[in-house]
């Protein structure tokens, strides 16, 4: 099988400074070679850059950068439509998680094109649903997942050739969700298995509930793994940590039971800021997931359909 890496050194998403290092950190950490002892072809496209851009004005004045948002958003769009034509599962590195504002609407033009639904897996303690009039913190990473199912007011974005339908959407781990966005959860009709469901069913119930939607649709599967998923203890090398995050087990049966799905299409690792790793560890971490993910296992076991 063949994998595409496309680096997309983003920062001007989130608060602080340092997620434009993720993709090197990544790529220091092994990620390209992991990936071949298991036995994919993979090609690392190296990173996509922005040229320079001028201003964008917005009535919201907590926005920040819009402007780059918008031009990243058509930059991944493009790079990730390509890769999702040319590869089997492309893998892009990031960079804050404003970038899955393009790399979703990215490969779902491809999936759209196939005829095939999209769904997304959204690993992440946050719901990222805002829309650039309900952000108060203007942190533009908040927003991703309003614009890719085609919520108002992204009008100076590029125009989606593809909403993803927000019922295809599961969120797992999300335990920091402002008021603007509770409500869009309810009227969306996402589903969103919270800590206090991860902590009452565990992730194995819910995750093979949804494996078995998407296989039963023959979809298309999308994973966005942000790093504040995981606990602060054992990932501290992202701006938003909140505790109470998933545990090195959770978040490592999620990727052994996404390899054996066979389901995944397309993969984000997102909001590594590793300015504020220790020694790599984050990083490392990243990387040890996403194999289990590409089929690194303990022991040689069945490979079981949770369909
Ligand atoms: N909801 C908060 C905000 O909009 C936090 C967003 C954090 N998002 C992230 N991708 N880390 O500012
Ligand atoms: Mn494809
Ligand atoms: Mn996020
Ligand atoms: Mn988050």
């Amino acid at each position: 099988p063949r994998c595409q890496i496309i680096g997309a050194p983003v920062q001007t998403g989130a608060a602080q400074p340092g997620c434009l290092m993720g993709p090197a950190a990544f790529r220091t950490a092994g990620l390209p070679d992991v990936l071949t002892e298991l036995g994919w072809h993979v090609e690392d496209l190296g990173d996509v850059t922005l040229p320079q851009i001028k201003p964008v004005a917005h009535a919201n004045p907590a926005l920040k950068n819009l402007a780059e948002m918008i031009e990243w958003t058509r930059l991944l769009a493009a790079a990730a439509y390509d890769a999702a034509r040319t590869c089997d599962r492309p893998i892009f590195i990031g960079g804050d998680h404003s970038m899955a504002a393009g790399t979703v609407s990215g490969v779902a033009k491809h999936a759209a094109e196939q005829g095939r639904p999209l769904f997304i897996l959204w690993l992440d303690a946050h719901p990222d649903l805002h829309t650039l009039d309900s952000t108060t913190s203007g942190n533009l990473h908040g927003t991703p997942v309003a614009y890719y199912t085609g919520q108002p007011g992204f009008d100076q974005f590029p125009p989606l050739s593809a909403p993803v339908d927000p019922r295809n959407i599961c969120m797992m781990g999300i335990r920091s969700v402002d008021p603007a966005e509770r409500q869009r959860i309810n009227d969306l009709g996402l589903t969103v298995h919270d800590m206090r469901a991860i902590d009452e069913h565990g992730i194995v119930r819910p995750l093979s509930a949804f494996l078995d939607r998407v296989q039963a649709a023959n979809g298309m599967l999308h994973v966005s793994l942000d790093v504040d998923f995981l606990d602060p203890s054992i990932a501290p090398a992202v701006g938003t940590t909140v505790p109470g995050g998933a545990t090195f087990r959770e978040a490592h049966l999620i990727m052994e039971m996404l390899h054996d799905s066979d389901l995944v299409t397309s993969l984000d690792l997102v909001e590594l800021n590793p300015f504020l790793d220790e020694r790599g560890r984050t990083a490392k971490l990243m990387t040890d997931l996403t194999a289990s993910l590409f089929g690194r296992s303990v022991l040689d076991r069945m490979t079981r359909s949770y369909a």
